[in-house]
């Protein structure tokens, strides 16, 4: 971090005099870089406030030692040397590597040992010494009760990792920007986030109203997708999903809308959709969501299917079959591991076949992992010859060498960030338990 100067009356934004006085250097010099770097990028974005984080954990994006990214290792020796830690603590996003679970060859690992993620280990102890919440903190579901950083509606957050922000803020009810790497921590540190955006009111209302039309439920990753697609970082109002999912936010639906909202993140830029009749602010205020010149957009059948086909395939031999596949991007809930084990295990018996036809890895957070080893379900998706870790497929899969396999995946995000091909549910489990044609 340069060196600044703070001087009180140089901001556009209402500061309080506890805000100014950290500016002014009050708490040291390093706490006034902070603050001032919170305050800047308020102002870029019309922040007239900052207001504080009301829930007691944050979540940082960056979770991963890439060797090049100097400044952050030197910003956060900077913050422990001042004795800096957040305030609460925070839980991170998957680390990259899993060597038991996701094998790698010898020139993989020196890829990514030596070069890739050279700082993984010293990165990991400076996020120790800043306030990570234990070692088990590494997942992108950060909200799952399984491991514990579930905000509640109304709650002020500062997260940056964009599938998480966009559950926190739709169906939690939480408040969240989709803020940048390193203005997570800063923000968790101050404890304080400026004000704009989905942190308002008005920020919250839908720009777009979305008919669902399809004559089944649709496949939740290219409904986000196609969404996503369409209102980018635009709020979207969703009518016609109760019919298929119901009005409670039961587990099975949470599920869905995780993998729903990663995918209009991922494939847009949404940070807050609302659900009606389902999600916690479209039950509360219903169409007083919606302003009044918004757009519309009207999803059947004929429209998802456009939508997917028009996906690239980026495989180096597209003719030739899947060598891995990745499913939990975002990591899995409870029960989709335990979904996912009834299938594949169904899915065998038809096949004949004891085994998966491919290396299939599972991923879920450590928390959800534990949870699962203690089910009947963990010894039979073992014993169909399944992985399960909790690395992120996205690091894992977005690099020169590990390009060249073809990955399946049921996941829009990892097709969007990589080279990786996506399928439906249905198909992912015909390649893994080797249909025929697949
Ligand atoms: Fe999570 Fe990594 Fe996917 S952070 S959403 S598993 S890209």
């Amino acid at each position: 971090m340069s060196t600044v100067e703070t001087r009180a009356g140089e901001y556009k934004m209402e500061l309080t005099q506890e805000q100014l006085d950290i500016l002014e250097g009050k708490k040291g010099e390093t706490m006034a870089k902070v603050i001032k770097t919170v305050v800047m990028f308020g102002e870029i974005f019309g922040a007239k406030r900052l207001v504080p984080i009301t829930h007691n954990s944050g979540h940082l994006v960056t979770s991963f030692g890439i060797g090049i990214l100097a400044p952050l290792y030197r910003t956060m020796d900077e913050l422990i040397n001042a004795g800096i830690k957040v305030k609460g603590d925070f839980t991170v996003d998957p680390r990259p590597l899993d060597y038991k679970n996701v094998k790698c060859t010898m020139l993989e690992k020196l890829l990514f040992n030596k070069i890739l993620y050279s700082k993984q280990e010293q990165y990991e102890s400076q996020l120790k010494k800043v306030g990570l919440k234990d070692e088990d903190g590494f997942t992108c579901t950060c909200y799952l009760p399984e491991v514990g950083n579930t905000p509640k509606e109304g709650d002020i957050l500062a997260w940056a990792e964009s599938s998480a922000v966009v559950y926190a803020n739709s169906v939690l009810g939480a408040r969240c920007n989709r803020n940048s790497g390193m203005l997570d921590l800063f923000s968790s540190i101050v404890g304080y986030v400026p004000e704009f955006g989905l942190l308002t009111d008005e920020g919250r209302k839908a720009s777009w109203k979305v008919y669902v039309n399809t004559t089944k439920k649709p496949e939740a990753q290219v409904l986000g997708s196609a969404i996503g697609m369409k209102v980018m970082e635009d709020v979207p109002y969703v009518y016609g999903l109760d019919k298929f999912l119901g009005t409670e936010l039961n587990d099975e639906n949470k599920s869905y809308l995780k993998d729903f909202g990663a995918a209009t993140a991922s494939n847009g830029a949404v940070g807050l959709y609302h659900i009606d009749n389902l999600t916690p602010e479209a039950k509360r205020c219903g169409e007083e969501l919606i302003k009044p010149d918004a757009k519309e957009y009207i999803i059947d059948d004929a429209e998802l299917e456009r939508i997917k086909n028009s996906y690239p395939i980026m495989w180096k031999d597209p003719n030739k079959k899947a060598d891995k596949c990745f499913i939990g991007c975002p990591h899995l809930t409870l029960q989709q591991l335990k979904d996912w084990t009834d299938k594949i295990e169904k899915g065998l018996k038809e096949t004949g076949r004891k085994k998966v036809a491919l290396t299939t890895v599972f991923t879920a957070a450590p928390g959800v992992v534990k949870e699962f080893q203690k089910s009947e379900h963990y010894p039979r998706l073992m014993a169909a010859g399944a992985k399960l870790s909790s690395i992120c497929p996205l690091m894992y899969t977005n690099n020169p060498l590990t390009k060249k396999y073809n990955i399946a995946t049921n996941s829009n995000k990892l097709r969007t960030y990589s080279a990786a091909r996506f399928y439906e549910d249905d198909e992912m489990l015909a390649i893994i338990v080797g249909k025929e044609g697949h």
